[in-house]
């Protein structure tokens, strides 16, 4: 008998501070940096982003998120026998403990479940799923919650403008748990190490103190230059392991980073976008969490129907891309 691992509950979270392309070139030209809706929305389709107050952590956003998985699968909290969390704005600096082990105390489970982070940044959650897709299927575990949760205001220069208008906070969850029924049908992760300093948080820790610099560093260009060449081959990939066609493909959800690499990778596969989850408008890109929180987005307005076919692709720092082709 075939296990599949399927996702039985998705749930999300995004913090109450809700801030406009507005209202952020305003306070940016208090600090005499320029910028505009108009230049933010057409180079990259972002109109809001939130940020979580001071003191609020990934994993306090993690656990709302983790909670309305829960009640969606209809599980209690020590049903869960692992977690995987994606995140590159941990609660702890170094990361530890992980932001798994906090999220399973926040979550009150006591059944000492296996937990742990995961760091692809941008593809963490494809990561995480085909990381737990394969634990269900090896039948060690069986409701695996899968989350990516970040605070990138923590992490961004709101001195650059060429970053700090285009990320956000939030986090989005998934319920996997072992089932009979066809869930995640393919997944097919990639990185190449050589292109680490495109994208990357470039300080480092010594005694104590950081050397260089502890904000994002990002070459734009670059970015958009390797995502757009990336993410249709990685989806065509996954659609070959489970022996489909890109016309079978119900949704598709990238990982939100800018509109314009999202039309690119729907154009190549052949998809109108129509077919695409967009939620860059009014999240902007929160990393590992923005393709769990487009999917509970398109579960919970009805669009993404039990038994479609959803295509998700992540692609980020590292540099790593990656997809999963799951049957709702
Ligand atoms: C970042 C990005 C939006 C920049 O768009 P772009 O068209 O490449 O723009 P450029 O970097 O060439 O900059 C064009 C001009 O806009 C200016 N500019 C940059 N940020 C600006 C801002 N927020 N407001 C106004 N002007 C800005 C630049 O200074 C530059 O001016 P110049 O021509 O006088 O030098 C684009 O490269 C991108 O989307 N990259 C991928 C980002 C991404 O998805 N990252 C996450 C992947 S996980």
């Amino acid at each position: 008998m075939t296990i599949y691992s399927k996702i039985i509950g998705t749930g999300s979270f995004l913090p109450p501070n809700r801030v406009t392309n507005q209202e952020l070139a305003a306070q940016l030209a208090s600090n005499g940096i320029e910028t505009s809706d108009e230049w933010i929305v057409s180079r990259s389709g972002i109109s809001a982003r939130h940020y979580a107050d001071a003191g609020v952590q990934s994993s306090d956003l993690a656990v709302e998120a983790a909670k309305r998985a829960l009640d969606m699968a209809k599980l209690g909290v020590n049903d869960v026998d692992l977690i995987i969390l994606a995140t590159s704005t941990p609660d702890f600096f170094g990361g530890f403990p992980s932001t798994a082990c906090v999220v399973q105390r926040k979550l009150g489970i006591t059944n000492d479940c296996a937990a742990v982070d995961v760091q692809a940044v941008c593809s963490g959650f494809v990561y995480a799923v085909s990381i737990a897709d394969n634990f269900i299927k090896a039948g060690t575990h069986k409701n695996v919650l899968v989350i990516g949760a970040e605070v990138f205001s923590r992490i961004i220069d709101f001195e650059d403008r060429t970053t700090c208008v285009l990320f956000g906070d939030g986090a989005g969850a998934v319920l996997m748990t072992a089932s009979q029924e066809p869930g995640v049908l393919a997944t097919k992760l990639h990185a190449n190490g050589n292109y680490g300093d495109i994208l990357c948080l470039p300080g480092k820790v010594n005694k104590g103190v950081v050397e260089g610099s502890a904000f994002l560093y990002m070459d734009g260009p670059a970015v958009f230059k390797m995502a757009v060449s990336v993410l249709d081959k990685v989806a065509h990939e996954a659609l070959e392991i489970a022996g489909m066609d890109s016309s079978e493909v119900d949704w598709i959800i990238p990982h939100q980073a800018n509109i314009r690499i999202m039309q690119s990778t729907a154009k190549k596969l052949g998809l109108g976008m129509d077919k695409m989850i967009v939620t860059v408008d009014q999240h902007g890109n929160t990393s590992a969490a923005s393709i769990p929180m487009a999917l509970d987005v398109g579960v919970r307005d009805g669009r993404i129907q039990p038994g479609q076919n959803v295509m998700m692709e992540g692609v980020g720092g590292g540099f790593t891309w990656g997809a999963v082709l799951a049957r709702m």
